[in-house]
């Protein structure tokens, strides 16, 4: 359990920020509310009796200062995150704390990547991106299977979604992705990104019972291809998606997740199949769950439990299958995740 100290949740009044604020309490720590509209976090604040709420502008460093004193850690759930990462990672290396965020972006994750690493890891402290469902569950999963191997030849990770409404937050940052990229599409191959503008396949993917096989969209690609790079040696990775939940997505009218129980879950459900290849052997794990930004609070929230708790493995930019034992992460999420690891499969 927490230990009553303070953990700053950036953005903590979107629908991801009060999945985290809740698990934090959940797991005793104490959630500083930050967030650029001060009506919303009043609004939260008198909702969660007891938290303080602080007003913070990206744009104003000292603003950022002083939400951060005495926190002990700080999650970015305010996306998009080509806006916030950078400034919410400087402010967390100047304070000399943990910094752990949830962006699905894929070029904002190579770019906290690429511009934090060496600070970082020159302050000895862990900046965490994608520690979510998108980017950290993958990465997990991708780091379990591989067990004792240190490269293979491709990584998959199908997502099989019941159905995806999208938040506010998914379809902005998507917006923003998609200008980052010209419009083009990106996947990963040949040990790096590339930018194209081919069609996207449509297949049919196994997923273990009771899914079972499914359409689904190849080349759906999400931020496993910056996380699982980062630490395996593994030259494509590939995702994809149920078409279902890739058309609820699209679509021009997307409905918003529904709460359909005390936690605030959707009726969204989620089973995350990975395979791994090396030679002629092949390893697979799968985790099934409920609602997807529902679960990115425990995701995150032991991600940064872990960190104070000094059971990490290296310090810098990190992604979570490098900074954490994977499958005990794992395990430690059996109440949220079931995991189902094939005998047969053990390559
Ligand atoms: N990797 C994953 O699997 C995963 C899982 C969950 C969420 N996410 C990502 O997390 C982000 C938030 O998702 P959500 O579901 O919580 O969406 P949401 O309910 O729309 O909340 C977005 C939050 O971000 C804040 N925000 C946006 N831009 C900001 C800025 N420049 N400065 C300060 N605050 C800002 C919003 O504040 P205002 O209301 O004041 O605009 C709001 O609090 C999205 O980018 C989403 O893709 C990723």
């Amino acid at each position: 359990m927490g230990s009553g100290q303070n953990v700053a949740v950036f953005g903590a009044y979107g629908h991801t920020g009060r999945f985290v604020v809740a698990e934090l309490r959940e797991r005793g720590y104490v959630p500083l509310l930050l967030g650029r509209d001060q009506d919303k976090l009043l609004a939260l604040a008198q909702a969660q009796p007891g938290l303080e709420a602080r007003q913070v502008s990206v744009d104003d460093p000292a603003s950022l200062d002083r939400a951060l004193n005495g926190a002990a850690a700080v999650i970015n759930c305010a996306g998009p995150f080509a806006t916030t990462a950078a400034p919410l990672v400087e402010a967390a290396l100047r304070a000399g704390i943990p910094y752990v965020d949830v962006a699905a972006e894929i070029e904002a994750n190579v770019d906290t990547f690429a511009h934090f690493a060496e600070r970082a890891r020159a302050a000895g402290t862990v900046v965490l991106p994608a520690m979510a469902f998108y980017g950290g569950l993958g990465d997990l999963l991708v780091t379990t299977a591989m067990g004792d191997w240190t490269a293979a030849d491709e990584a998959h990770i199908a997502y099989g979604l019941s159905s995806w409404h999208p938040t506010t937050g998914t379809l902005a940052s998507g917006v923003v992705s998609g200008q980052r990229r010209g419009g083009r599409r990106v996947r990963y191959t040949g040990g790096r990104l590339e930018y194209h503008d081919d069609a996207l396949p449509t297949l049919e993917w196994s997923f273990p019972a009771p899914l079972g096989p499914q359409s689904v969209i190849g080349e759906f690609t999400m931020a496993d291809v910056v996380t699982v790079p980062s630490h395996l040696a593994v030259p494509e990775v590939r995702t994809y998606m149920t078409a279902k939940a890739a058309a609820d997505l699209s679509s021009p009218d997307p409905l918003a997740p529904a709460a359909v129980d005390e936690r605030g879950r959707s009726a969204q459900t989620f089973v995350v199949d990975v395979i791994v290849r090396s030679g002629g052997a092949e390893r697979r794990v799968s985790a099934a769950g409920q609602d997807i930004y529902a679960i990115s609070a425990p995701l995150a929230v032991e991600a940064v439990d872990r960190i104070l708790t000094g059971r990490t493995r290296t310090t810098g930019v990190v992604s979570a299958g490098a900074v954490f034992d994977a499958p005990d992460f794992l395990r430690a999420l059996s109440s949220h995740l079931s995991l189902h690891v094939p005998v047969d499969t053990r390559g």
